[in-house]
């Protein structure tokens, strides 16, 4: 039986452009895209999954008081789309242990980094590059992993190295991190997860 995945976003959605095209490809294994949830009305990511024909909703964190009530909605939004796996991606907003306990294991995030570097509270999108290149490191990548109530700290499924080059900025090295890492990682571990051979071990995972 196909599993349901609900993707969230909060901008471009390049990261759910290519779970898109990696489903129509036929390599998401048992997964199919059935909802995209955006956390802003102006998130791109929400034309894209109307282009594809995905049912979209919008559950905009500015109407929420704090991440508590926030979380509640989200946890009653995704229970109502019946979500078998929910995907963070390019989805900037902390959920509580309302939705990631209910959810345990069931939600997955990419990361623009190799975690445990260029990560936690703070660390998001471009800036995440920035930090990288200010430390003047010579390897980046990106990382997927189990999405827990601690920020980026959930078990890790893949994650892929990229290499920096002599005058990267933060834009250019975002963009070869995307393209070698994110958007090939992210539909490997939603296959991966989908086709049951995710098994979470303590705070690791073990790829069958
Ligand atoms: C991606 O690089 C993603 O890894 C990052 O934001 C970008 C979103 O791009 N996510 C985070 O930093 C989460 N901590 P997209 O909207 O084009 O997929």
């Amino acid at each position: 039986m196909s599993k349901k995945i609900v993707v969230l976003v909060s901008g471009g959605g390049t990261n759910l452009q290519a779970l898109i095209d990696a489903e129509k490809r036929g390599e998401l294994g048992e997964g199919k895209i059935t909802c995209v949830i955006a956390s802003k009305a102006d998130a791109y990511a929400l034309t894209r999954a109307e282009n594809n024909g995905i049912k979209t909703r919008t559950l905009i964190r500015k109407d929420y008081q704090d991440i508590a009530s926030y979380s509640i909605a989200m946890r009653d939004a995704l229970l109502e789309e019946e979500a078998d796996l929910i995907v963070y991606a390019g989805f900037m907003t902390i959920l509580d242990e309302n939705v990631c306990d209910t959810f345990k294991n069931k939600m997955i995030n990419v990361h623009p980094a190799l975690i445990p570097a260029f990560c936690g509270k703070g660390f998001y999108g471009l800036h995440v590059h920035e930090c990288a290149l200010e430390k003047g490191v010579k390897v980046s990548g990106a990382t997927v992993h189990f999405v827990t109530a601690e920020c980026d700290a959930g078990p890790i499924i893949l994650q892929k190295a990229v290499e920096v080059q002599e005058g990267d900025t933060p834009e250019t090295l975002q963009k070869r991190i995307m393209e070698q890492a994110e958007w090939k990682i992210l539909p490997k571990a939603v296959q991966l997860f989908c086709d049951g051979k995710v098994e979470v071990v303590g705070n690791k995972t073990v790829i069958k």
